[in-house]
């Protein structure tokens, strides 16, 4: 079982994920198991403050080392493997499929999201093992971010989703796109499934999709076919 740690001042905000659909299905038949702790709770000074001015001066607050530190602490212990701790943050490396498949190894992570303001650099030398940004653009705290993460990671453990090929065979898990899909009708006010989707031969319906697949991903995000090494069948349908 998965265990996956989320350090927010908002706890709240994960319900929204963490009780509902197939990440709380996951969590009921015991694939994973979510805890959120308000870091607040660790602040030692009295009036549970977890920010602060920034040396040197300027604009805006940090996060302060203290509470998060020991807030990582007691998550530590109490757990026997060594977790991934995982910041999120707009610095962090451009998150991908790969990535997702990458953390859906491990027995724990720990999320660190921070809220307006940043965190002091001390958390990132000692603590974090991962520094993750969801995209180039800025979010109001790392809550979402990380709700993003945490449910791409959680879809790929083993028993997560009912039919165990659809991670497999969706978007980006062979570097393509998916192909374009249809359900009934076969005829919808005069639009058409394409004939070899209902032809019955397995080989055409594959050869179509595969087809689709290398078609849309061209078109969409010719990027991907530069990272993935283009077989000789392929490199003759895109000259078509
Ligand atoms: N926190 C704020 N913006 C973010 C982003 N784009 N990715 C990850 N964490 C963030």
């Amino acid at each position: 079982m998965m265990r996956i740690d989320v350090l927010s001042l908002f706890p709240e905000m994960f319900k929204a994920v963490f009780e509902q659909s197939i990440l709380k299905k996951a969590a009921d038949s015991g694939s994973v198991s979510y805890d959120v702790t308000n870091f607040r709770d660790y602040a030692e000074n009295k009036h549970q403050r977890v920010d602060d001015y920034l040396y040197g001066g300027g604009a805006g607050m940090l996060l302060m080392a203290q509470p998060i530190f020991d807030a990582v602490a007691a998550l530590r212990k109490r757990s026997d493997s060594k977790p991934r701790i995982v910041m999120m943050t707009p610095q962090g490396e451009r998150y991908q499929q790969r990535h997702a498949e990458n953390l859906a190894k491990e027995d724990h992570l720990i999320f660190l999201c921070g809220h307006y303001e940043g965190f002091d650099e001390r958390i990132r030398e000692q603590l974090v093992t991962d520094e993750i940004s969801i995209g180039d653009y800025v979010l109001t705290g790392g809550e979402l971010a990380s709700m993003v993460v945490i449910d791409s990671v959680v879809r790929l453990l083993p028993g997560v989703l009912g039919n165990e090929t659809s991670a497999h065979t969706d978007s980006f898990s062979n570097g393509l796109l998916e192909h374009p899909q249809y359900t009934r009708p076969a005829d919808f006010r005069g639009l058409k499934v394409p004939d070899a989707l209902i032809s019955g031969n397995h080989a055409l319906v594959d050869e179509w999709r595969h087809k689709e697949s290398l078609r849309r991903t061209y078109l969409r995000r010719p990027d991907l076919l530069s990272d993935r090494d283009i077989t000789e069948q392929e490199a003759k349908w895109l000259e078509e």
